[in-house]
């Protein structure tokens, strides 16, 4: 099952000056709510990363996860939590960097890859690209080799796109 761009749009809705004035908030929570419109996201993002041959799938804390978890089911791969500070047990590697609102950090647990596992990290959003590009550092640091990366919505007037070094799958674009 799949869905095209327009109904995607249609479940996503923006909310202006959230969480600070000018800015607007792409809501996915609207599109979560809605079973059908999230199982049809879901199933188009599995067809767009299945070609690039994922070992496993990371998400980065918080709604990264929303689309990682669901995703690795629906491939049957495992699925690595890239988080916020000072939340994973045992050993962890982490990454400072800067963030659309601000700076923040991201860490993963040393052993969670197999040198040269191919990795796919997802989220909900890319916007200026810092998270999506830090946490495909800290993937590779921890031996992983990312064939790609992918988010649901992408604001392509931030040019984040730029600051990756390997290919990036989106299912909506806002410019
Ligand atoms: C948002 C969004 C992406 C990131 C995109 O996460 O979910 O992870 O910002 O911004 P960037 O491309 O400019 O780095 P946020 O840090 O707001 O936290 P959340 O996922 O926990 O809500
Ligand atoms: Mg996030």
């Amino acid at each position: 099952m799949t869905t095209d761009t327009t109904d995607l749009k249609a479940h996503i809705r923006g909310i202006p000056d959230f969480p600070k004035p000018g800015i607007l908030f792409y809501d996915i929570s609207t599109l979560l709510r809605h079973g059908p419109a999230w199982r049809a996201a879901m199933a188009q993002m599995a067809d767009t990363i299945r070609p690039h041959k994922p070992d496993l799938l990371a998400g980065i804390e918080s709604r990264g996860f929303l689309v990682a978890a669901p995703l690795a089911l629906e491939l049957g791969l495992g699925f690595i939590m890239l988080r916020k500070p000072r939340k994973l047990p045992g050993l962890t590697i982490g990454l400072n960097y800067a963030l659309e609102y601000g700076t923040d950090r991201i860490e993963m647990q040393a052993d969670a890859v197999q040198k040269g596992q191919r990795v796919i990290l997802l989220d909900d959003l890319l916007a200026t690209g810092g998270t999506m590009a830090a946490g495909i550092s800290l993937l590779r640091q921890a031996g992983a080799v990312v064939p790609c990366a992918a988010a649901l919505i992408e604001l392509t007037f931030l040019g984040g796109r730029s600051r990756l070094d390997v290919p990036f799958e989106s299912l909506v674009a806002y410019d």
